[in-house]
């Protein structure tokens, strides 16, 4: 197991990487703009492939990192789907599960610190964001922040969690790296409450100045950008409504890129093919599946996922490859829905 815990010092803000062995798969969580050189040294250095960045809700205090590491190594930008940053490539809800090989995190809804807030289950330990910190938990003055929200997920879901359970915050002042939920059960000093009105009295009479960059953070971390426009400029999309003209057609093939879960969560485009994003590389190869399939049937690969975001990675990545035609429906299987496109379980 690797397990790397990167400090901002500018933010204070903590950053995880994830992977199962060396050579493998990545994830990582909470990653800060200015660091991103930092963190593609350490997957290079580690021969790990980075699969998803995550971030556990729209920080306000330093500007994401996971736009950028989207663009230099195509990987899914995941948030939950309260958030209302404009495009992140795959959203979770609470219960769903977040996988790179060998590595497996459950998303719990925690909202409160803000209404987009999650934390992140793995075996032995918790990433909780800003909901609950080291002696401390996050503010609730602003971004739809909310005392009792954030007093029942403290209480009713992350204090549930076996006393052992280790307790790995986005941020901490201190100078602490890890706790655990019975410690902080015992020793922090928000949860020394009696009622949930105790605790929102504490949270209340913070009177906190705001972050120094919350004018900058908040609206760069709304706005991640679309890495759909250049596709678009490049004539290899397609809108929901021409994709819903096109694909009754013979000499079209839909690529469905999205993940099993989703697929059964959201339904799926009738008739298409299944080849999930992370397969992508091996799959448009010269002696990849989709590349002969294209090449043997003539057909034109339609990519469609969630958003349009792996889709039009995808996309990019065919053309490369020599998939000439390749395309993606424009804004997703999201965008599809909206029309009332068909979809089959
Ligand atoms: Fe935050």
């Amino acid at each position: 197991m690797i397990f790397r815990q990167m400090f901002d010092g500018v933010s204070s803000t903590y950053t995880y990487l994830l992977a199962s062995r060396r050579g493998g798969e990545a994830l990582i969580i909470d990653p800060v703009l200015d660091r991103v050189d930092h963190y593609l040294q350490r997957l290079r250095e580690l021969d790990l492939r980075l699969i998803k960045a995550v971030d556990t809700h729209l920080h306000a205090d330093h500007i994401t990192g996971i736009g950028a590491l989207r663009d230099r190594t195509r990987c899914i930008t995941v948030m939950g789907e309260q958030s209302g940053v404009d495009v992140v490539s795959m959203r979770v809800r609470d219960g769903d599960r977040i996988d790179v090989e060998g590595v497996s995190l459950e998303a719990v809804y925690t909202p409160g610190h803000t209404d987009d807030s999650y934390c992140f289950v793995m075996e032995d330990r918790v990433f909780t964001g800003d909901t609950l910190l080291i002696r401390g938990t996050g503010r609730t003055d602003f971004q739809n922040g909310d005392p009792r929200a954030q007093y029942e997920s403290i209480f009713n879901k992350l204090l549930n969690l076996p006393e052992d359970t280790l307790v790995y915050p986005a941020h901490d002042y201190k100078g602490d790296t890890v706790s655990t939920i019975g410690e902080e059960r015992a020793f922090n000093p928000r949860l020394q409450v009696s009622s949930v009105d105790e605790y929102v009295a504490i949270m209340e009479g913070l009177d906190l100045a705001n972050p120094k960059m919350m004018d900058v953070a908040v609206p760069a971390n709304a706005h991640i950008g679309l890495s759909q426009d250049e596709i678009e400029a490049r004539g290899w999309s397609l809108s929901a409504e021409e994709a819903m003209e096109l694909v009754r057609r013979p000499d079209i093939a839909l690529v469905d890129l999205r993940e099993k879960a989703e697929r059964e969560k959201t339904g799926v485009i009738p008739g298409s093919l299944h080849a999930p994003y992370r397969d992508l590389d091996d799959n448009v190869a010269a002696d990849g599946m989709l590349h002969e399939f294209a090449a043997s049937t003539g057909k034109r690969l339609v990519f469609y996922c969630a958003f349009g975001e792996r889709s039009a990675m995808a996309v990019q990545a065919a053309q490369e490859a020599g998939i000439a035609q390749a395309c993606h429906i424009r804004g997703g299987l999201d965008a599809w829905k909206k029309l009332g496109g068909p979809l089959e379980s």
